[in-house]
């Protein structure tokens, strides 16, 4: 397995380019499975989470083709043949579940493994089960999979209200419902910039849809959707984190492509840690004026308050504050792996169910460091460029799920970072 190590100490200068939105890109790769047609997606980053979306569709009979070294993604769910979403591939990637609405609005049934629990947290899928009941699914959880028909005249529209906010629960509601008889009301519906760009994409498609990015989406069902070509929204959690890494080492960096509606509560939190933020022509410019960043208070909440995907990066940044910070985690129950891991580069940090009490120390230092989960690593790897010493982070595989050539953006800008192959 590959390592990542960084040298901390040095300042960054210069621009990150910010790729496509991971999780954009997993909701709006099975929107192809609703249309015979072609669905051509730009800008889509080049990720291992990516590639086992793809394995997905093609077990699934669609045909997914990555061109321009994979920054272009053409898929056609023309000759759908498979109705399984197998569990040796969801086991992989939760975000699989989202193929079960659009099979099901397109070929009335389908056969889905069930994710199981994952690291931060149970993760259920009731909610994207009883919005698919609303509009008239019959559904059967037999041996691990959800084994889910149709009606006989297909799924049907209906007024859902989420009884708490999910965001693969509206993505796979809100597909579904495209192919849906009649009008489908989702209330308390996620907010999130991945939910308006999927709802961007399917409009592109043909459907009707009205509402995204508020509480309640309307979606007029439509028979047939059509071809289309989606670019990609921006990776607003890619975003932060390369945010992140002037503000924990100083310097200044330009994100490119950055925009500040992507990250607007995030960003007033850097602004009360005493981090400089502007907006540029061509993306987001982040500076570390002198002296330490100020503690201060995170709570994590669905869009448009603070992300819990950015949640783990922000306390590397608070590890080294002056005073205590707060940081109260409300979406997942397990999401600060990286805690212990920051500790043993010298950070102080008491855990008590889902609140993490930081104490900023004036210094980091150098240790070999792991973390489970996607956000945790990359947040070793802040905390890496502002420690003393050098920073040994192994299991980067799960990084790969969601950085594209991390250490090469960081080199980039003047890190000093590099990845050791393993076996
Ligand atoms: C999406 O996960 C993202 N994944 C996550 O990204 C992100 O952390 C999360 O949204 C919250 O923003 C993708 O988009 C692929 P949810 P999702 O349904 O859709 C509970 C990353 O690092 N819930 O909004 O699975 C759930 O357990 C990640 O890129 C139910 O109880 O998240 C959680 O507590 C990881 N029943 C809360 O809702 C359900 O049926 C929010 O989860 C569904 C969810």
């Amino acid at each position: 397995m590959d390592s990542i190590i960084v040298t901390g100490g040095s300042p960054l200068h210069g621009q990150i380019p910010i790729a496509g939105a991971k999780n954009a890109c997993l909701a709006v790769m099975p929107a192809a499975l609703l249309s015979e047609e072609p669905l051509t997606l730009t800008n889509a980053p080049r990720l291992s989470d990516i590639r086992t979306m793809t394995e997905l569709l093609q077990s699934l009979g669609a045909e997914v083709t990555h061109l321009q070294s994979g920054q272009v993604l053409a898929l056609s769910g023309h000759d759908l043949n498979n109705v399984t979403a197998d569990y040796e591939i969801v086991r992989k990637m939760r975000a699989s579940i989202l193929v079960l609405g659009p099979l099901l609005a397109r070929a009335g049934r389908a056969v889905v493994s069930l994710p199981g629990g994952c690291a931060i947290g149970a993760r259920p899928v009731d909610l994207h089960l009883r919005a698919l009941e609303a509009m008239g699914a019959e559904l059967d959880l037999r041996e691990g999979y959800v084994h889910a028909k149709a009606p006989p005249g297909g799924l049907h529209g209906a007024e859902f209200e989420f009884p708490m906010v999910s965001v693969g629960a509206t993505e796979n509601a809100l597909m579904a419902a495209t192919l849906a008889k009649g009008t489908t009301v989702l209330k308390n519906a996620a907010r999130e910039p991945e939910i308006v760009d999927l709802a961007q994409c399917l409009r592109q498609m043909g459907a009707k849809i009205e509402g995204e990015g508020t509480s309640t989406i309307t979606i007029e069902g439509t028979d047939r959707l059509h071809g289309a070509t989606h670019p990609v929204v921006v990776d607003r959690i890619e975003l932060g984190t390369y945010m992140l890494a002037p503000a924990i080492c100083g310097g200044e960096v330009e994100c490119l492509g950055g925009r500040m509606e992507l990250v607007g509560s995030f960003c007033e939190k850097l602004d009360a840690a005493g981090i400089h933020v502007e907006e540029t022509e061509r993306g987001l410019k982040v500076a570390r004026r002198n002296g330490r960043v100020n503690a201060v208070n995170v709570v994590t909440e669905p869009f448009p308050g603070f992300p819990t995907d950015l949640q783990a990066q922000m306390m590397a940044l608070l590890c080294t504050a002056e005073g205590t910070s707060v940081l109260e985690e409300r979406i997942f129950e397990n999401r600060f792996m990286h805690a212990p891991e920051l500790m043993r580069m010298g950070a102080s940090i008491e855990v008590h169910g889902g609140t993490a009490t930081v104490t900023g120390v004036e210094r980091l230092k150098g240790a070999r460091v792991m973390a489970t989960d996607l956000r945790a690593s990359v947040s070793l790897i802040l905390a890496g460029l502002a420690a003393e010493g050098e920073t040994l982070v192994s299991r980067v595989y799960h990084l790969d799920r969601g950085y594209e050539r991390v250490e090469e953006k960081l080199s980039a800008v003047g890190a000093t970072i590099e990845r050791v192959k393993g076996e």
